[in-house]
């Protein structure tokens, strides 16, 4: 009844931005239906393990990390997760939750997707649940959206689908496909304000929401034939229009929201400049101020060195494609 699970956080190339189906309750009683379809990566270097044991020793869930801190924001939906994770297994049996991130938190890298994924997957295998791959993302997909995308390996689709059921995520290719880099370039370590849940709940409210999906299928088939082709240049072209295409709905719903800061503004200006100069180095961005930079391993170590001689920095993590999210031994307790 105990069992651990290593999950990545993923960057996604295609952004999920708002729910199809209408939010109910702090908890996420929501199904999560994407707007539209995503596509991402897993990242090598930032990840969350998770222990979770089902037990009658326990009355009640217990849901804490290794840093003693508890999870006093998550508990809600950590809870709920724990309820889909029973109702499967037809058990009352309470749990204790550890779980542990490869990033200080402080490096304000949004883990919901990492932490979601690696409960999922540890908690399925503490009551043996026969889940297929397939069933394991639609039931993380219930606890964050972009935590389905941390189960399959390597580079992920997923699928936007009209029900839960046909709502899931794929491996497109696997985490060797490719020698991409990530780097991951912390600009402030504070954690965000205002959650995605939260965020996206208003997005409707943009006047560009619509156009966006309207835009959509194609962008993804262009996506899709850069990975397919590993045409670098085309793949940074359309990952970074799409972030900047992203914000530009986030900064014009109401209220609006503006994630970037001064140091994020300042990278986004770098890359241009170092593009010109002759380095393919492109930018994405999450919802916060922190800036992806995607470049091919051959550029890494310039990539790393031009971030470096920059002021805006705190920390810079470097990332590889990884593999999913999959069960470990080791046990957190
Ligand atoms: C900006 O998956 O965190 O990172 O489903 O409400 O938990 P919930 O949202 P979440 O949203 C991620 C939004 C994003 C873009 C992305 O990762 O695709």
């Amino acid at each position: 009844m105990k069992a651990t699970a290593l999950a990545p956080a993923n960057i996604a190339f295609i952004k999920y931005w708002g729910k199809a189906d209408p939010p109910t309750g702090e908890a996420g009683d929501a199904l999560r239906l994407p707007l539209n379809s995503s596509i991402s990566m897993n990242l090598s270097a930032c990840t969350t393990t998770t222990t979770v044991e089902f037990s009658d020793r326990y009355k009640e869930d217990s849901i804490e990390s290794t840093d003693g801190e508890f999870l006093q924001k998550e508990v809600n939906r950590v809870t709920k997760h724990l309820d889909r994770l029973r109702e499967r297994a037809q058990t009352n049996q309470r749990a204790k939750v550890l779980t542990k991130n490869s990033f200080p938190k402080s490096a304000g890298v949004a883990s919901s997707a990492s932490g979601f994924a690696a409960l999922t997957v540890a908690g399925a295998k503490a009551l043996d649940l026969a889940l297929s791959d397939n069933d394991l993302t639609i039931l993380a997909r219930l606890g964050s959206g972009s935590a389905c995308r941390s189960i399959p390996d390597g580079f992920v689709m997923w699928h936007r689908g009209k029900s839960s059921q046909t709502s899931y995520a794929y491996s497109l290719y696997p985490y060797d496909y490719w020698d991409l880099r990530d780097v991951l370039v912390v600009v402030e370590a504070s954690n965000k304000k205002i959650s995605t849940t939260e965020g996206m709940e208003k997005v409707r409210t943009s006047p560009f929401w619509n156009r966006r999906l309207r835009d959509m299928p194609d962008k993804i088939k262009t996506m899709k034939k850069a990975l397919a082709t590993k045409n670098f240049r085309l793949l940074g072209e359309i990952i970074e229009a799409e972030a900047v295409n992203m914000h530009a709905v986030m900064m014009t719903q109401r209220p609006p929201l503006f994630y970037w800061n001064g140091a994020t503004m300042e990278l986004i200006r770098a890359v241009q400049l170092w593009r010109a100069e002759g380095l393919p180095v492109y930018f994405t961005i999450d919802a916060g101020p922190n800036v992806h930079l995607i470049c091919e391993v051959k550029d890494e170590d310039t990539v790393v060195q031009k971030v470096k001689n920059l002021s805006v920095l705190e920390q810079v993590i470097v990332n590889q494609p990884s593999r999913g999210a999959h069960v470990v031994q080791n046990h957190l307790f």
